[in-house]
């Protein structure tokens, strides 16, 4: 097909030129003295996105999925309670990873759509008084559903009530693209993934551990070995990786680190909020459908889950999308199957290219028979961006004013 695909799915993102220029290096040894500045420079540049000065970045060759587990193992005990909850995809993932390791988990079932119910989250901890529940596990942006959770009130309940769980937060699609504070919230496990915010392929498992996750991993029994956080700790202090890292992934995530810096971590999210805010204004102003998120408190930054009208299939759209203009929208996962389609508006993205996306979904829907307007959504995520600034000083975000509303 002619032209470039066109890649929506909210994770993998396009990897800037810049990026993939700097991956292509050649083969290098590991284990040479000048290995350390480039293994260093990543280590000590994740700080800042995580928003941690105490907190200690890990890199997995691995996906996200990785450091979830890492985080269960290196932390808890096997047979261990963990609090959860689950209203989408990925937070049920992690619920089913922990029962698979031997964790015994307490699910706060939500319905998808909503976010972590915080007021549960509190009565659950405030139930237990004996502190049997070791780890409260948090899924901040549900990729499948589009919901954006509030973490600091989670971490505002675990206080109020005096609790000493460690506090596990699921950062893939919302590190470097929706606010996260690792250190202000109190969080001792924050995990991601390179392929979203970060702007790389998929290939890394980048996680960030407190001390007091440190600490307990020193004399936690559950068994893990690859993800064993003291040896990559112990390596890492010296700039080396206890195995073969992925060497041009760290190329890259140096690279991408420098853009994040040039352009200011704060601009990132707003310019998140201003493109997330346009591509809402498409969905809900334009073509007057809805999204999955229940209500904008819950409105996802990095991704828009757009709930197709009854009698119409959103697996149809994709597969249309895909096939007929060579765009990748995100497929309906499991209990939203062929409800939905997804567009991920994370990681290198400016108008322009949402407006490709927006207008391909546009003729896609048309195309296979769903009842929009032509031209409403485009013209509505125009007339969003022309009236809003880009810049972060002049903001009016979406997300107050009614679009997100
Ligand atoms: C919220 C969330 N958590 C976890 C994962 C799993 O990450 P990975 O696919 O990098 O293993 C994903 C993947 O999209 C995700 O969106």
């Amino acid at each position: 097909m002619a032209g470039r695909n066109f890649l929506f799915v909210p994770g993998p993102t396009n990897v800037p030129d810049r990026v993939t220029r700097a991956m292509m290096v050649a083969m290098e040894d590991h284990r040479s003295p000048i290995f350390p500045e480039l293994a260093l420079a990543c280590l000590n540049g994740l700080k800042p996105i995580f928003k941690t000065t105490s907190g200690t970045p890990i890199v997995f060759p691995s996906s996200g999925t990785g450091c979830w587990e890492a985080a269960l193992t290196n932390c808890l005990n096997t047979g261990d309670k963990v609090l959860a909850s689950r209203f989408g995809q990925f937070s049920h993932l992690w619920v089913d990873m922990c029962q698979r390791l031997g964790f015994e988990v307490e699910v706060l079932e939500t319905p998808w759509g909503e976010g972590a119910p915080v007021e549960r989250y509190l009565a659950a901890l405030a139930a237990d008084n004996q502190h049997k529940i070791k780890a409260v596990l948090v899924c901040q942006n549900e990729t499948a559903t589009g919901v954006t959770s509030d973490v600091a009130a989670v971490r505002q309940g675990m206080d109020s009530v005096k609790h000493p769980a460690l506090l596990f937060v699921d950062a893939v699609s919302a590190l470097a693209s929706i606010d996260f504070r690792m250190d202000e919230w109190g969080v001792d496990v924050c995990i991601t993934g390179s392929q979203k915010g970060l702007m790389l392929p998929a290939g890394l498992g980048v996680t960030c551990v407190s001390p007091k996750a440190l600490a307990a991993a020193k004399s936690a029994t559950a068994r893990r070995c690859y993800f064993d956080f003291g040896d990559m700790v112990q390596a890492n202090a010296s700039g080396y990786f206890p195995y073969t890292p992925a060497l041009p992934m760290l190329y890259g995530l140096r690279e991408s680190l420098a853009m994040l810096a040039e352009e200011g971590l704060e601009n990132v999210f707003h310019r998140h909020t201003y493109l997330a805010s346009g591509a809402r204004a498409a969905v809900l102003e334009g073509w007057k459908l809805k999204l999955c998120a229940a209500a904008p408190k819950w409105y996802s930054d990095t991704v828009s889950a757009i709930m197709v009208p009854e009698g119409t299939n959103g697996a149809e759209v994709i597969a249309h999308a895909f096939k007929r203009y060579n765009l990748a929208l995100g497929a309906g996962l499991s209990k939203v199957a062929g409800k939905l389609f997804r567009i991920g508006h994370l990681g290198d993205l400016n108008e322009l290219m949402l407006l490709g996306a927006i207008a391909g979904a546009e003729l896609a829907m048309l195309d296979v028979g769903v009842k929009i307007e032509p031209g409403s959504g485009v013209a509505a995520a125009q007339s969003y961006w022309r009236s809003h600034s880009p810049a972060l000083q002049q903001s009016t975000a979406g997300k107050k004013a009614g679009i997100a509303a």
